[in-house]
């Protein structure tokens, strides 16, 4: 049965699942319980073959996710902080997630929330999503990888600036920078992101998985050992059937059909 959630909405569509954050009066901000919700919901689509790519996005229309919820920080204390950032990471389980996750980013897209669509494999933007690392303005800095991940994505100089300035950037600015994959009007997000994931959905799960581990590699190895362990991932996708399959399909002349086998 599927699970119900306080902060959270998870649909089907086919092959693919949608996670929406659902604290529109919040801007979608993640709270404690949204963060252990969206690793639990992540959990679930983790263990159902038939989930082969997930979305995420915010409701509303106004943010995708305005970052960690402020509210919470008052009061707190570094070592309360430090032990829960180092508890279950729902940036973490995005990170390692074995299946596609996209980024369906329908407006602000800020501080942690920039950091959880950071931690997502790609990142598709309308028109009217904005983006952003603003903690500098509160006296703190990015704490769930944008220092790191925004950086290997975009380069030093401009996650620099960003970081330091706290400036907010429009979806044509994030994706001259290459911090996004695509922009599209805000009444086409949905459509188009659901046949980009409908596009990966059709692949072999296998082939998907050691794909992403093998693209990851590229940023947390030096290049003789991420050419190694590339080869590894490579030769281990001849261990499934969905390799037959595939290579038996172009040589039939027709379409594959992938069991994650
Ligand atoms: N944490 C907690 N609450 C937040 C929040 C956050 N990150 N972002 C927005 N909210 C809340 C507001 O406090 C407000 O709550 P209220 O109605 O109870 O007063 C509600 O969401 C609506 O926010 P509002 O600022 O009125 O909406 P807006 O559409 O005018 O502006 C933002 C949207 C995102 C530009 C603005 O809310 C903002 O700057 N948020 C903080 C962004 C940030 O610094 N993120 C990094 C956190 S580390």
């Amino acid at each position: 049965m599927a699970a119900v959630y306080e902060t959270l909405l998870v649909e089907r569509r086919g092959a693919v699942a949608i996670i929406t954050i659902n604290r529109p009066e919040k801007r979608n901000a993640l709270n404690i319980k949204t963060r252990e919700e969206g690793a639990a919901a992540l959990e679930q689509l983790q263990a159902d073959d038939g989930v082969r790519v997930v979305i995420i996005t915010g409701a509303g229309d106004k943010a995708f996710i305005a970052g960690a919820d402020i509210g919470e920080f008052a009061g707190r204390t570094a070592l309360t902080q430090r032990a829960i950032m180092l508890g279950r990471s729902l940036f973490t389980a995005i990170d390692v997630f074995p299946k596609p996750v996209i980024a369906m980013v329908n407006g602000y897209c800020l501080g942690g929330g920039c950091e959880l669509a950071l931690a997502c494999d790609l990142r598709i933007a309308s028109e009217t999503a904005a983006f952003g690392q603003p903690e500098i303005n509160l006296g703190i800095i990015p704490g769930g990888g944008g220092t790191q991940r925004l950086t290997r994505l975009i380069g030093e100089g401009k996650s620099m600036e960003l970081i330091l300035t706290g400036e907010i950037i429009d979806a044509q600015t994030a994706l001259h920078l290459g911090l996004v994959n695509h922009v599209v009007p805000a009444d086409q997000l949905e459509a188009r992101t659901m046949e980009i994931a409908n596009q990966m959905a059709e692949k072999s799960p296998i082939a998907l998985r050691m794909a992403k581990e093998a693209v990851k590699l590229a940023s947390r190895s030096n290049l003789d050992e991420g050419l190694r362990r590339e080869v590894d991932l490579f030769a281990l996708c001849f261990s499934s059937e969905d390799k037959d399959e595939g290579v038996g399909a172009f040589l039939e002349k027709r379409k594959p059909s992938f069991k994650g086998k």
